[in-house]
């Protein structure tokens, strides 16, 4: 039997819960072991939420399933930084394999996490926590073993582009978008992390510190967000053929940094330009390989917890 505690029952968290109950036969028999989720965290025992859960295994005590000797696995969907990252911590100390989707706590953590993990001989795995469906740190592990990565760019935040695409092609207005994007579960509890870029800037910072093997944190990455934006500069570019996405770059020249997530006007022919809705496309240049682009969708529930379980 692999017991699991889960640190959150939000978006993803409550998307988790529904896969590991819905394809529970499909996991058991790729694991040849019994899955049970036996304790969930939650800040408010009393809420009203749009699962079934048995509340017996609710608790607002993250104790309870840290520090419970029977759980095996930790998963943290419960985003912020502090709480989230003494739980990690000590969850590996203690002797449990983590999964997170928290680019949050990534991006600062990183390194030091790994290290721990190492040191338990536990895994910490963070496939969602970059580009929501897109299973690119897998790629970007893969792609590694042999090739010098050269590049990497793409669309990381599904928020800003959901935001720029209806803007765009609908004439929506931002603040509306912006609502509609919270309701739809793309966005972070506080979406000043997706508008203002840091989230797109938190995934760079993650797959920049795998890719050219150094510690990269958001400090490291120029951030622009798209609140500037106004829906007349995105008419009036329209008239050029261009077309404003919020793109992240990363690269390594003489082994210094180059790292940003800002807008920019693309050709509204590309590839790029023609990602609409919440999707993600993530270009990674190896010396070998070349040039591999990954498309998907990069938030919400479904592609996420995918990605995660
Ligand atoms: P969310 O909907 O806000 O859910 C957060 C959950 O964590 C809630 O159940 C909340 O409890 C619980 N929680 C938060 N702080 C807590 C605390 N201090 N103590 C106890 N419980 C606490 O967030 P989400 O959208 O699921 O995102 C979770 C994580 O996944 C974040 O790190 C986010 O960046 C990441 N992520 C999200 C997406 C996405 O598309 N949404 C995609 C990729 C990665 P209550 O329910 O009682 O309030
Ligand atoms: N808020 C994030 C986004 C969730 O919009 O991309 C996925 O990481």
């Amino acid at each position: 039997m692999i017991k699991i505690g889960l640190l959150g029952l939000g978006t993803v968290g409550s998307g988790i819960y529904d896969i590991l109950t819905d394809k529970k036969f499909m996991i058991e028999k790729c694991t040849n072991k019994k899955v049970e989720i036996t304790k969930i965290l939650v800040r408010n025992l009393n809420k009203d939420r749009n699962i079934v859960v048995n509340k017996s295994i609710l608790t607002d005590n993250p104790y309870d399933i840290i520090e419970d000797p029977e759980i095996d696995i930790i998963v943290e969907v419960m985003g912020g930084i502090e709480e989230p990252y003494k739980y990690i911590k000590q969850a590996l100390e203690n002797g449990k394999h983590v999964v997170t989707a928290n680019k949050a706590v990534l991006s600062e953590h990183l390194y030091e996490l790994n290290s721990i993990a190492k040191k338990s001989n536990r895994a910490i795995l963070f496939e969602a926590s970059v580009a929501g469906g897109i299973p690119i740190i897998k790629a970007l592990n893969e792609m590694i073993v042999l090739n010098n990565i050269t590049e990497i760019k793409g669309i990381l935040n599904g928020t800003t582009n959901f935001i720029l695409s209806k803007m765009t092609e609908e004439k929506t207005d931002f603040s509306e978008t912006l609502k509609l994007a919270q309701d739809l579960g793309y966005a972070e509890a506080d979406p000043t992390d997706d508008i203002e870029g840091y989230d797109a800037a938190r995934k760079m910072a993650i797959l920049s510190s795998i890719a050219f093997d150094r510690v990269v944190n958001i400090n490291d990455v120029e951030c622009r967000g798209i609140t500037e934006i106004s829906a007349f500069d995105i008419d009036f570019i329209k008239n050029f053929g261009f077309t404003v996405k919020l793109l992240g770059n990363a690269s390594v020249l003489e082994s210094n940094l180059s790292a940003q997530v800002e807008p920019v006007l693309i050709d509204k022919n590309s590839i790029m330009a023609n990602v609409g809705n919440a999707n993600n496309i993530v270009l990674l240049n190896g010396d070998i390989v070349g040039e591999l682009q990954f498309y998907g969708q990069g938030a919400g529930k479904n592609p996420t917890t995918n990605n995660l379980v």
